[in-house]
């Protein structure tokens, strides 16, 4: 079910011994589909620098140390790969807002319920969904994330699945997310000079339909666009109480 394999390739990017491998032979750092200064907008927008972070599949991006130079100041990371994690522990170390645990991503029963104000995740779903038995991946990664979210909290997904493919895994009633999305085109990207969308802004949410996908017709400027969803955890008391006292008498009667 909604397994997009056409963008997985022949490595098997669900594969912990996968990730390890890689990261023995790179060593350095990567940041995959974007780097902060792209995200930050998006980031500062809905997650405080005081928040309680939790970074899932960081590899060994640079963006959680972006981030606490932007002024975050308490970020978990996790991966499953410990090569990965014990280079990033070692590079890091003087730098106490950061921190690094082995994890899979699938079982986060070490952290409690609703530990953090935030989950950021860019290419870890997506990994997931090249596994064998993805669809069961990611339903166990989403509802541990949900799990993890204090009311109120935010599920940030930077990937480059389209809503046919990620609204199916998002939109499940036990999770109560709220979904905005944004589209953004991959780094490098050029508009064609004359291109008449050119005052279109992406820090813009995309307008969607009831099942969160892009209406009939929406067209891409970058067919290698990147999507962000930022899936609100709603608060069913603070979301009652917001709601005017018209619409629940209306409910009552
Ligand atoms: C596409 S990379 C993205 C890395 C980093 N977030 C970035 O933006 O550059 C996916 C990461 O997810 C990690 N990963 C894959 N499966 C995982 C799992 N089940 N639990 C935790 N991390 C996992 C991999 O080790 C890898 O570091």
């Amino acid at each position: 079910m909604y397994r997009d394999v056409s963008s997985c390739n022949t490595y098997n990017y669900g594969d912990a011994l996968y990730w390890d491998a890689r990261y023995v032979q790179e060593g350095g750092s990567f940041d995959w589909y974007q780097r902060y200064s792209a995200l930050r907008p998006f980031v500062r927008k809905y997650i405080p620098p005081s928040s309680r972070v939790l970074m899932v599949g960081c590899g060994n991006a640079v963006m959680s140390e972006d981030m606490v130079k932007d002024g975050y100041e308490d970020i978990m990371n996790i991966d499953i790969s410990s090569v990965a994690i014990d280079m990033m522990r070692r590079k890091y170390e003087y730098i106490p807002q950061l921190k690094y645990m082995q994890m899979d991503v699938r079982d986060m029963s070490f952290f409690p319920d609703e530990s953090f104000n935030s989950v950021i995740d860019k290419g870890t779903l997506d990994s997931l969904m090249c596994g064998t038995d993805a669809p069961i991946s990611a339903a166990q990664m989403l509802a541990e994330v949900s799990r993890l979210l204090k009311p109120g909290g935010i599920y940030m997904l930077i990937t480059y699945g389209d809503p046919t493919v990620r609204m199916p895994h998002l939109s499940r009633p036990t999770y109560n997310w709220k979904v905005v999305l944004y589209i953004i085109p991959r780094p490098g990207f050029q508009r064609p000079t004359g291109s008449s969308s050119s005052t279109k802004s992406f820090l813009e949410p995309v307008p969607t339909n009831e099942k969160g996908l892009l209406p009939a017709g929406f067209v891409l400027e970058d067919p290698d666009s990147h999507y962000i969803y930022v899936c609100k955890k709603m608060d069913e008391t603070t979301e009652l109480s917001n709601t005017p006292t018209y619409l629940l008498k209306a409910d009552v009667l």
